[in-house]
């Protein structure tokens, strides 16, 4: 069967992708961040799965305003970089694994979460970021990302979002779902997008170290107590993007130890990192046990 065994946590801020891409990484502005993810992107060559589910958010990219699904799945066979204004990022088309994503589709619609299935979009910084920040700069032409990759977006930029509760139910779900595919593959799962952060009004740039750093701790150690804050609480704590983090929740509802008797992830790598542009920059490797 396959298997999830572990999860990632990252930030997406998008002046990441151009700080690669324009070949800023080394900057003294940049080098702090890119040095916490060194770790994570040998820990990443040596644990290399076969697929990553990615959750994230598309920025009224593929999606615009005209459709707002709630929870997408990608079940395409690939999809390409977007242009977000300044053309695509140069780097590789995403493959997808659409016999996956289509058993996980099945599996979670059976389980009472109604998914939007996509077959056809571009995907943004959301998804990009995370990937170029994991895996290291990849040549657009002669380069791929490690795996095939099932996008997961939600929305969290057009009110009403899911609460904390039903993302961490979901991932409980895809879990169940992924455990159901009879193939042995060994997939991750990646929750992306925050942490604090505020894009625009009076309180724009607003960051808050100690409440990121307990989000951290908490869903690590008690991800069902944090499921149950409201969404109040991350847009007052954490700035009106902060709620991106309600995403975190998918992946860590999707970890062993969350139904069943297993103990609670190793916890492989942490940090955290201000500012990114506006953003305050989080980062967890969860593993499960063997
Ligand atoms: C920034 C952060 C985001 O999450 C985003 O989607 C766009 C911009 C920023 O901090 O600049
Ligand atoms: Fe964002």
């Amino acid at each position: 069967m396959a298997r999830i065994t572990a999860s990632v946590y990252t930030s997406h801020v998008p002046a990441i992708g151009a700080a690669m891409d324009l070949g800023k990484a080394g900057d003294p502005y940049w080098q702090p961040l890119f040095k916490g993810f060194e770790h994570s992107r040998q820990w990443l060559k040596d644990n290399r799965p076969d697929v990553i589910f990615l959750v994230y958010n598309d920025h009224a990219t593929a999606f615009s305003l005209d459709f707002i699904p709630t929870f997408a799945i990608g079940t395409a066979a690939e999809y390409q970089p977007a242009d977000e204004g300044w053309g695509p990022r140069p780097v590789p088309k995403v493959v997808g694994h659409p016999e996956l994503a289509s058993h996980i589709a099945q599996s979670v619609i059976q389980q009472d979460f109604d998914l939007t299935i996509v077959n056809k979009m571009d995907v943004d910084h959301g998804l990009t970021v995370p990937l170029s920040l994991m895996c290291g700069q990849q040549d657009a032409r002669t380069g791929a990302w490690p795996c095939p990759v099932i996008p997961f977006a939600v929305n969290v930029v057009q009110y009403p979002v899911p609460s904390g509760q039903r993302c961490f139910n979901l991932g409980r779900a895809i879990r169940r779902a992924v455990e159901s595919f009879d193939e042995d593959l060994n997939v991750q799962i990646w929750g992306t997008g925050g942490m604090s952060h505020q894009l625009q009004g009076a309180r724009a740039g607003l960051i808050n170290k100690e409440w990121d750093n307990r989000f951290l701790d908490l869903l690590i150690e008690n991800p069902a107590g944090l499921a149950k804050m409201p969404h109040i609480d991350y847009v007052r704590e954490a700035g009106s993007e902060g709620i991106e983090l309600v995403m975190w929740l998918i992946a860590r509802g999707a970890m062993a130890d969350v139904d069943g008797p297993a103990p609670l992830p190793k916890v492989n790598h942490r940090f955290y990192h201000v500012p990114a542009s506006n953003t305050a920059v989080g980062h967890l490797i969860l593993e499960n046990a063997a």
